[in-house]
């Protein structure tokens, strides 16, 4: 009887020094790829100082930037909490105390982190959007970074990306998919398309907007990015409710958050408010392209 104990305790002891092990291998693994260093060749972006294409980047940054740094752009403490995992404070973009205008000392450095998710040191950035940024052209990133030069300094301290043990070894386990610097194409220049409402400027349009982080790559929908959300989001392929609209159900959707049907459009979920900036011909554009697109069943997982 002793003996089977003794061999029972054996036997669990080892599954729990395994388990350990393995524990602290994938943590390894996870700090490994936090930890790595990347380095991509100069863009050699030239940002410009007239007043249009500071204009210019003040429109891209209202629609796309303040949804997560905040309506200052003084960065969001806590932006991602999530008790046993970390927490995420989204960047302060102005050059006050504590913020990236006065950590950054290249424009270059603007570029890392917006078209391939690396910090000025060439680590790993944390910034869910970066699939987004990295589509945004040279000129467009120029008048972005224009703009932030310009915007009022706010003090305001903020501690990037604090991720736990547990988080690490689930990083590494690939729960969290894959960090921004690897799932970049890492162009060196980027060119727009012609702006104007065309097919080709919806899907420029499209892209830096961030709508396939939530409506899928395809834009047929699917499981919200945040876990937490329960909502399934919809299909805007013409293969959903929107084949039966028209171009000023569309603009009205996003202007004023009301689909043709009457629905209430939940601006914590999908960020209406900021998009209703856009131009009606920036919406004509991307209405043009998801209308073109090919009629996609709703993906529901
Ligand atoms: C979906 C939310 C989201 C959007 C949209 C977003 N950011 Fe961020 N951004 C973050 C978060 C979160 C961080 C912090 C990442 C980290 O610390 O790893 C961050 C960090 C940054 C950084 C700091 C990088 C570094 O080296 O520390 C810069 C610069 C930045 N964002 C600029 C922008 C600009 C400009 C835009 C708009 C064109 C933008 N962000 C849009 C969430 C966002
Ligand atoms: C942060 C996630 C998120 C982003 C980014 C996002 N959406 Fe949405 N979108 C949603 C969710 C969730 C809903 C459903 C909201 C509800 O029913 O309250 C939705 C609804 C819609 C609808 C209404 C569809 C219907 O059948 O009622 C349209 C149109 C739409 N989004 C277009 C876009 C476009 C275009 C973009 C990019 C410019 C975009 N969305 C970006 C999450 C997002």
């Amino acid at each position: 009887m002793l003996k089977v104990l003794k061999w029972i305790g054996i036997a669990f002891g080892s599954l729990v020094g395994m388990l350990l092990v393995i524990g602290f291998v994938l943590f390894l693994i996870g700090n490994g790829r936090l930890n790595k260093t990347y380095d991509f060749p100069p863009s050699n972006i030239v940002v410009p100082t007239d007043a249009a294409s500071i204009e210019r980047g003040k429109h891209r940054v209202q629609v796309l930037c303040t949804g997560c740094h905040g309506a200052d752009l003084s960065g969001v403490n806590n932006w991602f909490a999530v008790g046993p995992l970390g927490t995420i404070d989204s960047a302060n973009l102005t050059s006050g105390e504590g913020g990236i205008g006065r950590e950054f000392t290249k424009d270059e450095d603007y570029v890392r982190a917006l078209r391939h998710g690396i910090d000025p040191e060439g680590k790993p950035i944390y910034m869910p959007a970066v699939p987004a940024t990295s589509h945004l052209s040279d000129e467009e990133l120029g008048a972005v970074i224009a703009y932030l030069k310009t915007i009022p300094p706010v003090d305001h301290k903020t501690n990037g990306h604090q991720f736990t043990l547990m988080a690490k070894i689930l990083m590494a386990a690939g729960v969290f998919g894959k960090l921004p610097v690897e799932a970049v194409s890492h162009e060196t220049n980027v060119t727009t398309p012609p702006a104007g409402v065309t097919e080709d400027y919806g899907k420029y349009l499209v892209d830096i907007n961030d709508c396939r982080t939530c409506h899928g790559q395809e834009l047929s929908g699917g499981k919200h990015p945040d876990p937490s959300v329960k909502v399934i989001v919809p299909n805007i392929t013409p293969g959903g409710e929107l084949a039966a609209w028209s171009e000023t159900d569309f603009i009205t959707a996003i202007r004023n958050g009301v689909t043709p049907s009457g629905h209430q459009l939940n601006p914590d979920l999908m960020p209406w408010k900021d998009y209703g900036l856009l131009t009606d011909d920036e919406l004509k554009a991307i209405w043009l392209y998801i209308h073109s697109l090919p009629k996609l069943p709703q993906v529901t997982k």
